[in-house]
C-alpha cells in the first residue's frame, strides 16, 4: 500500500493506492458508518464491505440528480445518522460524486471516505474533493468542493468491469501521463496488454502515478482558478462529440486528445513522433482515434458548453508529451485538423 496525504484548502485527504478492502473495514470499526453504493457494485461487491447500512442507488449516470440526492437524505434521517457518522461512498464517479455531495451537506457537513470502484473513479473521480449532481441536462451543475477524509484505490476491485469501462479509464490515465507525467505515458504505451487485462501489478503503477498527477494540479489549484485547467485535456473536443455524435466519454475524450495534440502541431509545439505515440497508444488500448463529425456543429457545441460566443476557444495543447500549455484556437484551424482526421 502507498499512502499519501493530500493537503487541500476544503480539507485533507489520505489516498491510499494499492490499498485493499481491508483497510476500510479498520477505518470505520468504532463508529456510526453508512455506505452508499449502487445495485451493481452491491452485487458484484457487496459481500466485502464493511458491516454497516447501506443505502443503495440505481447505477448509471441518470441518477445522479438531486432527486436521488433527497431520497438519500431521508434514508439517513431514518438511520438517524449523526454529525459524528462516516459516510463511504463505494463505487463508481456517479457514487462518489453524489455520496461526497450528500456527506457535504448533510447536516451541514459529516466526514466521509471514498472506495471507487471503476478506473475512472480511482484515478480520477474521486480524486480531488469536486462534488456534486447533474440539474436539467447540465453536468455537474450542482456542487461543492469538499475533500473525502480518505480513498481507497483497490485494483482487485477492477477485475469485474466490463472492458469498455476499463478502456475509458485508460484513456484518462493515458490523459493524466500527457498533461503531467512522461514516464506515466511510456508505462501505459509498453504495458497496454497487460492493464486489459487488469493485471494487478500494472494496474496499481498507473493508478499510482495517475493519482499522483491529479494530486499536484489540485493541490496548486483546488477552486479551479486557471491551472487545474489542464486537466481537461482533450474535454474540449470531447464534451462536444459527446452532445453532437453520442458518443461514450471515454471515447469521445480519446478521439479529444488527438485533436487536440494535432492543434498542437499545427502550432509548431508538438512533434508529429509525439502526435503519432499518442494515436498509436490510444488505438492499442482499443480507443478511437478519429472522427468525421461536422466541424460546425462540434465548433458550436464547444462555445455552447463553455457558455461563450466568442470567436476562438481555449484548448489545452502539449509542447511535448507530460507538458501542457492552454492556447486560443479558431475556427478554420480545428476544422483543417478535423478534416485530416476523417
Ligand atoms: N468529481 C470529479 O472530479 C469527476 C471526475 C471525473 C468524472 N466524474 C464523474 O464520474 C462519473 C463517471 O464515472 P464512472 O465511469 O465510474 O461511472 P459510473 O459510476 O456510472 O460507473 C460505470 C458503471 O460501472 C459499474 N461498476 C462500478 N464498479 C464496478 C465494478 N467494480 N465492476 C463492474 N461494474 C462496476 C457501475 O454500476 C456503472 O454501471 C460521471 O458522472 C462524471 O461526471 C467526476
Amino acid at each position: 500500500v502507498r499512502s499519501f496525504t493530500m493537503e487541500g484548502i476544503t480539507g485533507s485527504s489520505q489516498i491510499m493506492t494499492g490499498g485493499s478492502l481491508a483497510n476500510l473495514h479498520e477505518l470505520c470499526e468504532w463508529r456510526g458508518t453508512v455506505i452508499i453504493s449502487d445495485e451493481n457494485v452491491l452485487k458484484l461487491h457487496g459481500a466485502k464491505l464493511p458491516p454497516a447500512p447501506i443505502v443503495s442507488i440505481r447505477a448509471g449516470e441518470a441518477s445522479k440528480d438531486l432527486n436521488t440526492v433527497f431520497k438519500i437524505y431521508k434514508q439517513l434521517v431514518e438511520l438517524e445518522v449523526g454529525r459524528d457518522w462516516l459516510i463511504i461512498g463505494a463505487g463508481g464517479g456517479v457514487v462518489t460524486d453524489i455520496a461526497g455531495f450528500v456527506a457535504s451537506t448533510f447536516l451541514r457537513g459529516i466526514e466521509f471516505g471514498f472506495l471507487p470502484t471503476t478506473l475512472i473513479a480511482q484515478v480520477d473521480a474521486a480524486i480531488g474533493g469536486k462534488n456534486g449532481v447533474n440539474l436539467d441536462g447540465y453536468k455537474n451543475l450542482v456542487g461543492t468542493f469538499n475533500q473525502p477524509s480518505f480513498v481507497i484505490c483497490d485494483p482487485t476491485l477492477l477485475s469485474t468491469l466490463p472492458q469498455d469501462e476499463l478502456m475509458w479509464g485508460l484513456a484518462e490515465a493515458l490523459k493524466a501521463g500527457a498533461i503531467g507525467d512522461a514516464l506515466l505515458f511510456e508505462i501505459i504505451e509498453d504495458k497496454s496488454p497487460a492493464l486489459l487485462s487488469c493485471d494487478v501489478q500494472a494496474m496499481n503503477e498507473v493508478i499510482e502515478r495517475a493519482v499522483a498527477v491529479k494530486v499536484d494540479v489540485v493541490v496548486k489549484d483546488e477552486r479551479e482558478a486557471g491551472l487545474r485547467r489542464i486537466l481537461n485535456f482533450g474535454h474540449t473536443f470531447g464534451h462536444a462529440l459527446e452532445k453532437v455524435d453520442k458518443v461514450p466519454h471515454g471515447a469521445a475524450i480519446s478521439v479529444g486528445m488527438v485533436v487536440a495534440a494535432k492543434l498542437s502541431q499545427k502550432r509548431g509545439m508538438l512533434s508529429k513522433e509525439d502526435v503519432t505515440r499518442l494515436e498509436s497508444a490510444l488505438s492499442n488500448l482499443g480507443l478511437p482515434t478519429k472522427t468525421d463529425t461536422d466541424a460546425g456543429a462540434a465548433m458550436d457545441a464547444i462555445r455552447k458548453d463553455k457558455k461563450r460566443a466568442g470567436k476562438n476557444i481555449a484548448f489545452v495543447l502539449l509542447e511535448e508529451i507530460g507538458k501542457p500549455k492552454v492556447e486560443m484556437i479558431s475556427f478554420e484551424e480545428l476544422s483543417e485538423v478535423m478534416r485530416d482526421m476523417r
